[in-house]
């Protein structure tokens, strides 16, 4: 018998239809729509406006359509992994709620956090458990509600974040194709540099923390950008070198989206023309853990069986990483 691997059968999307432009922010904010073009590649992002919806409320829609598009029931799904940093509560977990929404009745899941690196690790993670062969049908889910915790009188960070959503379904595969490679990455001093201050066992919420906004995100963003730029970069080219793989080989450069310095930047480590690299951080944002499967399903119809991709991103822990797929259909 062949090698059991992992691929990606089936991808979907969703993103609210509320938009929140530069324009918009201008008037929240000193900031500027140039400023924030130059310095980012953002033009607008998306938001979750109604304040009783949370993320599984965009992850119902987007897995729905996964399972309508790949033509299975939700009874059929044996795992749903969910990548966040903004569940719907601490616990249970979002995957619990996703599963409950949808009518997943055989499926166990759980959630996964490693900020805007959450995807590819949950990606890998659920790879193992296809590979294991005791596994069929593992939905991976990443998206955020970033709206729910920034601070929209912080210029540093409410410029960049915006709201969405997107999920692969991962099936055996016995013709060598789907996630083949994988370096990931975690370096808990960058800690300092981005976090939520308040919120979890350390600092629980008090009257004091809300009033001091300790329950928004914070950033360094300098610095944080300046070990996005060197760690995205170093992980994609050695996952390259690693598999003998020339720029020519590679399809498609699928980075995080948190600005477009940082994707350029990865690119160019990897000699990768921007042709080959999907961006959608212009009309999406950083949309925390649905960068990734975002650029998936906008990119959906383009990509060909047999491509070589490399996932790659860079979050707050720091956490960090590249994967390595061969894409297994035509659309
Ligand atoms: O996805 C998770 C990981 N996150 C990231 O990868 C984000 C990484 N960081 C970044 O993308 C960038 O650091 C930012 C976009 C957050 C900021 O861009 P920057 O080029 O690093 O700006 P800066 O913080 O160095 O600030 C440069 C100048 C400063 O003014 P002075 O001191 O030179 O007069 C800031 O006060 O720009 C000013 N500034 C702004 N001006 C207008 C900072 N934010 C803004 C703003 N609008 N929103």
């Amino acid at each position: 018998m062949n090698k059991i691997t992992a691929a990606i059968t089936c991808v979907n999307g969703y993103v609210p239809e509320d938009l929140l432009t530069n324009k918009d922010l201008e008037k929240m904010v000193d900031t500027t729509d140039e400023w924030i073009l130059t310095r980012t590649g953002i033009r607008e992002r998306h938001i979750l406006k109604d304040p009783n919806l949370a993320t599984s409320d965009m992850a119902v829609p987007a897995v729905n359509g996964l399972l309508q598009k790949r033509g299975i029931t939700a009874e059929e799904i044996d795992l749903i992994i969910f990548a966040t940093v903004t569940p719907d509560l601490i616990f249970p977990s979002s995957a619990c709620i996703l599963a409950d929404k949808i009518g997943a009745k055989n499926a166990f899941g759980y959630d996964l956090a490693a900020a805007c690196s959450g995807f590819l690790f949950a990606l890998e993670t659920g790879a193992k458990f296809v590979e294991s062969g005791r596994y069929q049908k593992v939905v991976v889910v990443g998206g955020d509600k970033m709206s729910s915790i920034i601070d929209y009188t912080d210029r540093n960070t409410c410029i960049i974040f915006g709201d969405g959503l997107g999920c692969v379904l991962l099936e055996p595969n016995e013709e060598g194709l789907g996630v083949i490679d994988s370096i990931l990455k975690v370096d808990g001093h960058g800690r300092h540099f981005l976090h939520q201050k308040a919120g979890g066992s350390l600092k629980p919420p008090t009257r004091a923390t809300v009033d001091a906004r300790e329950h928004y995100v914070y950033q360094d963003g300098k610095t944080v950008f300046k070990y996005a730029v060197s760690g995205m970069a170093d992980v994609s080219a050695q996952i390259m070198e690693r598999n003998s793989l020339t720029a020519d080989d590679v399809a498609w450069l699928v980075p995080h989206q948190a600005n477009l310095r940082i994707i350029d930047a990865t690119a160019e480590r990897m000699g990768l023309p921007r042709e080959k690299v999907m961006i959608n951080i212009d009309h999406f944002g950083n949309t925390t853990n649905g960068t990734l499967p975002l650029c998936l399903w906008e990119w959906e119809k383009q990509l060909k069986k047999g491509d070589n991709i490399i996932l790659s991103a860079f979050g707050g822990g720091f956490t960090w990483g590249a994967i390595y797929l061969k894409w297994a259909y035509n659309s």
